[in-house]
């Protein structure tokens, strides 16, 4: 047995927050950003917005899109690290707004691969016959824990959701998934307290995402060109057997490099980030549902997916959609 994708959705904030805005808060230019990132603009979670609600309103166009009623759903996996609360996890925050009652629902926290790591996850219930349909989804409200005092870290984040409802299939579907990590890297991307660290620090000095941005984007780049060559070996397939490239939206030059190593032109990436920067999980699920919302994505393409974050962690998936 297989999972296939029966369906996608995405929800950004209404709050657009531009680079011409940036530049009125920080020493940048909307010029340094595009050219540095490839980002225009991000959205921003109103007041009292959270997560769970970019995730429901993800959650009810993809189940639309896939024509699942929440009877149906049978499992919630969410990929977030940005959540509403400690407890309870996003995925039961959402399990109740959704009316369900009694499947499993939980959070998957692993920065930006978090919807790589859920979709695995879920993809494994289906296939084993757990799960008949699982609502797996990235959601963010970076906003929270951005600095925007600080210019190299502000203009990169953005807040968002994007979800898929995962069903049994005979053919593939989820071709195959590959995830890694290594710790050994945690001092250079990082959110620095949390109720078992200095809990009395997490809304004090300091208490936002942390990042050696040049670094990063070294290691992002090289574990980038593994993580997709694996994918491919794995399943012996050329790159050009690719139809369409749907990375994590973090810096346009990274997913060049990626682009590059795959002898992929730029017209096959799905490409989102000049819209809404840097999403962490939700950035792959939002970009998937763009290029199949807008059409460019058909049933029957080979779609590779990849992302990489904060851990560091890091995962790609082929997909037959
Ligand atoms: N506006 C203007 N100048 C800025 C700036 C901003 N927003 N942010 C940094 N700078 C300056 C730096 O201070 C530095 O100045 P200096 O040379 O006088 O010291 C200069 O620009 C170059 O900084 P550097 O950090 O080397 O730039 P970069 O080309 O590496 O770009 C990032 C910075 C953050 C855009 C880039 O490193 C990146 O995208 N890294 C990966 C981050 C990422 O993807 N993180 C999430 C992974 S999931």
């Amino acid at each position: 047995m297989y999972s296939r994708i029966a369906g996608t959705g995405r929800y950004l904030p209404e709050r657009v927050l531009t680079n011409h805005d940036i530049e009125k808060m920080v020493d940048t230019t909307d010029e340094w950003i595009r050219e540095r990132t490839g980002i225009e603009r991000r959205h921003i979670a109103a007041p009292g917005q959270t997560t769970a609600d970019l995730a429901e309103q993800a959650a009810s166009r993809a189940m639309e899109a896939a024509g699942v009623t929440a009877g149906d759903v049978d499992l919630i996996i969410v990929g977030t690290t940005t959540p509403d609360v400690v407890f309870p996890n996003v995925g039961c925050l959402l399990q109740d707004r959704l009316g369900i009652r009694g499947c499993p629902a939980f959070s998957v926290e692993a920065a930006c691969s978090g919807f790589i790591y859920a979709l695995t996850v879920a993809d494994r219930f289906v296939t084993s016959g757990k799960s008949n349909c699982a609502l797996v989804i990235g959601a963010e409200t970076l906003s929270r824990i951005t600095d925007w005092s600080d210019r190299t870290t502000c203009v990169l984040f953005g807040d968002g959701a994007g979800a898929v409802v995962l069903q049994p299939a005979d053919e593939p579907g989820i071709v195959s998934c590959h995830l890694g990590a290594d710790g050994g890297y945690k001092d250079l991307l990082y959110f620095p307290y949390g109720p078992s660290r200095k809990p009395e620090a997490m809304h004090g000095e300091g208490a936002f995402i942390q990042m050696k941005g040049n670094e990063v984007f070294k290691v992002a780049v090289k574990t980038l060109e593994s993580i997709v060559d694996e994918a491919l070996d794995a399943n012996e397939l050329e790159c050009s057997a690719v139809d369409w490239l749907v990375p994590h939206q973090a810096n346009l030059r990274i997913i060049q490099a990626t682009a590059k190593r795959l002898d992929m032109p730029m017209a096959k990436v799905i490409l989102t980030l000049q819209d809404h920067g840097n999403t962490s999980a939700a950035s792959v699920p939002m970009a998937l549902d763009v290029g199949i919302r807008d059409g460019r994505i058909k049933r029957g393409d080979l779609v590779l997916l990849e992302a990489f974050g904060g851990g560091f962690t890091w995962g790609a998936s082929l997909i037959r959609y």
